[in-house]
C-alpha cells in the first residue's frame, strides 16, 4: 500500500513539474503501469491528461508494438526451397558437350547407326515377349511359320493392291514386311517412319517376305508417377528470345520477380517459395542471322549484348534455385543436333554462378531421384511434316511418338540436320519422369506411361512467320510441377 502511495506521489510530482494537470481517472490508469513516465512524456504537450487521452495513447503504442513484430516475421520468412539442400545429378554421359568428334564421314554414320540399332534392338528384345531372330533366318523357316524379326525401316510404300509394305534391314540381311490389312490399323501404319527400329510378329510368306500381324516399338514402360516427400517444385520455361523486338520483357521480369517472391498475395508466395529447380529449354536469345529478314526485327543487334541482357535476368534468380539451360536454334551453337551447351564466354558472369548450369540439347538431369529429359524439340517439325494428323497445335502428341521410338532423331536426312557421333546422343536411353521441350512456342501438357510431357511456351509475341503459318503461340506462361503430388500448374504472367 505504501508502495502505491509512493508511486501516486511520484506521478503527481512528475506531472506538476511539467505543469500538467491529471484527472483522478487518468491517475488510476497510470498508477497501474510501469511505463507511466513514457506515456506522460509523450503527452507532455497536453495541459490536462484525461483517462481518454491516456487510453488512446496506450492503444496506439500497442499497434506500434505489433507492427514491428510483423515486419520481423516477414524478414525471417523461411523459404521452403532455400531450406532444402539441392539434390541433383547432371547425367553427363548423355550430353554431347565437349564430346563432338564426328568428321561427317561414312565411318561416323556407320558407327552412329550401329549404336542406334544395337541399343533399340536389345530394348525390343528385353521389353516385349518376343523371340526375335536375325532377318537371315527367314530363308531357313518353312512357309507359314510364325516368326519375330527386328529391323530398321529403310523403305515404306503402298503396293498395287493397296497394302502397306516396309523394307526391314538388320546388320546382315533385309526382307519385305507386308502389313496385314486385318491386323494393322491405318493409324499404326501412318506413324511408321524411315529409320524406325521396330519388331514385327508375323508369318513367313516366302524367303523374302513376312506378313506382319503385330508391330512393337521400344517404348517406355507403363509406370506410376513417382513422387517425393519434400514439398518442392520445378518450374519450366522456354524460348525467351531476348533481343527480339517481340520479346515480352515486362512479362518476363514479372516471372523473375515471382521467383523472388515479389508478389503481393500470400497464396502466390506459398507457391513460388517451393521452386527449387528451373529448366530453360532453349532459344534463350533471338540470335543474329537466323532468317533473312531478322535484322530489322531485333531490338539488340549484337549476339554478345543479347546474352548480356539475358545474364541480367539470370543473375536475378535466387541462388537457392538450380537453373538448367539448354540451347535452341537461335542460340550461339551449331544448328545440328545433338547441340552442345552454350559456351561460357557468351555468359561469363552467369556461368560462374554455382546454381546456373549450361547443358546440351538433348541432355538429362536427375533431380531428387526423378529423371528429366531436356530437348529443345527440333525433330518434332519432321514429324509434323511426315505424319498426317500431327501438328504444331499439339506438340505433346509428337513427344509421345519420340518416347515410343526411344529416339529423338526421326528420319535422318529430313529437314533437321544431325551430326552423327560414334555414340548416338539422340537415343532416349532411360525412361524419363519428365520430358521437357520448347521450340513450338505453344504450351502443351500431357502424360505418357508415367512420363510427364511439358511443351513449354515462349516469351515472344506472335511473329509474322507464325501469322503466315496460322500458328498461335501461347506466350508468357511458366509451368510448375509439385514433386510431392506431381500436380502440374500453368502460371500466366
Ligand atoms: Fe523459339
Amino acid at each position: 500500500m505504501q508502495g502505491e502511495t509512493q508511486k501516486i506521489k511520484e506521478i503527481t510530482d512528475f506531472c506538476s513539474n511539467k505543469k500538467i494537470l491529471l484527472t483522478p481517472s487518468a491517475l488510476s490508469i497510470l498508477k497501474e503501469r510501469n511505463d507511466w513516465k513514457e506515456i506522460i512524456e509523450e503527452l507532455s504537450n497536453e495541459t490536462i491528461l484525461s483517462a481518454e487521452l491516456i487510453k488512446k495513447k496506450i492503444q496506439k503504442t500497442k499497434i506500434n508494438l505489433i507492427e514491428p513484430e510483423i515486419i520481423i516475421k516477414e524478414k525471417t520468412r523461411e523459404i521452403k526451397a532455400k531450406e532444402i539442400e539441392p539434390n541433383y545429378r547432371i547425367m553427363d554421359e548423355y550430353d554431347v558437350t565437349n564430346k563432338s568428334f564426328s568428321k561427317g564421314q561414312i565411318k561416323d554414320f556407320h558407327e552412329c547407326f550401329t549404336d542406334k540399332f544395337n541399343f533399340l534392338s536389345s530394348l525390343l528384345k528385353k521389353k516385349h515377349s518376343i523371340e526375335a531372330k536375325p532377318i537371315s533366318k527367314l530363308k531357313k523357316a518353312e512357309k507359314n511359320d510364325d516368326l519375330d524379326l527386328i529391323g530398321m525401316i529403310s523403305e515404306k510404300w503402298v503396293t498395287k493392291k493397296g497394302d502397306t509394305a516396309l523394307k526391314l534391314e538388320d546388320f546382315e540381311d533385309e526382307c519385305i514386311a507386308l502389313l496385314s490389312r486385318n491386323d494393322i490399323t491405318q493409324e499404326e501404319k501412318k506413324f511408321l517412319m524411315l529409320d524406325d527400329v521396330i519388331a514385327v510378329k508375323g508369318k513367313k510368306i516366302n524367303d523374302e517376305m513376312i506378313l506382319v500381324k503385330k508391330i512393337y516399338y521400344p517404348d517406355v514402360s507403363v509406370r506410376k508417377l513417382k513422387t517425393i516427400k519434400e514439398e518442392i517444385m520445378i518450374a519450366s520455361i522456354s524460348d525467351i528470345h531476348v533481343g527480339s523486338k517481340l520479346f515480352l520483357e515486362k512479362e518476363f521480369q514479372k516471372f523473375i520477380d515471382w521467383l523472388n517472391l515479389k508478389t503481393m498475395e500470400e497464396k502466390e508466395k506459398q507457391q513460388a517459395e517451393k521452386i527449387k529447380y528451373l529448366f530453360i529449354l532453349g532459344d534463350n536469345v533471338e540470335g543474329i542471322g537466323i532468317y533473312p529478314t531478322q535484322f530489322d526485327e531485333l531490338s539488340i543487334k549484337d549476339t554478345f549484348e543479347q546474352y548480356a541482357k539475358l545474364e541480367e535476368f539470370l543473375l536475378q534468380i535466387p541462388e537457392y534455385i538450380e537453373v538448367f539451360m539448354i540451347p535452341g536454334q537461335h542460340d550461339a551453337v551449331r544448328w545440328a543436333d545433338p547441340r552442345p551447351a552454350i559456351p561460357e564466354k557468351m555468359m561469363p558472369n552467369a556461368s560462374k554462378q554455382k546454381n546456373i548450369h549450361l547443358l546440351g540439347s538433348p541432355s538429362w538431369v536427375e533431380i531428387e531421384g526423378l529423371k528429366v529429359l531436356l530437348y529443345h524439340g527440333n525433330s518434332m517439325h519432321d514429324l509434323f511434316a511426315k505424319v498426317s494428323g500431327l501438328t504444331a497445335s499439339n506438340p505433346n502428341e509428337a513427344c509421345k511418338q519420340l518416347l515410343k521410338r526411344r529416339d529423338l532423331m526421326v528420319g535422318f536426312g529430313l529437314s533437321q540436320v544431325y551430326v552423327l557421333e560414334k555414340k548416338d546422343y539422340m537415343l532416349i536411353r532411360e525412361e524419363p519422369d519428365f520430358f521437357l521441350t520448347g521450340d513450338i512456342h505453344r504450351i502443351a501438357i500431357d502424360e505418357y506411361n508415367g512420363t510427364t510431357i511439358i511443351n513449354n511456351a515462349t516469351w515472344q509475341e506472335r511473329t509474322d512467320y507464325q501469322v503466315k503459318l496460322g500458328h498461335y503461340p501461347t506466350p508468357g506462361i511458366a509451368v510448375t510441377v509439385d514433386l510431392s503430388t506431381r500436380n502440374v500448374t500453368k502460371k500466366i504472367f
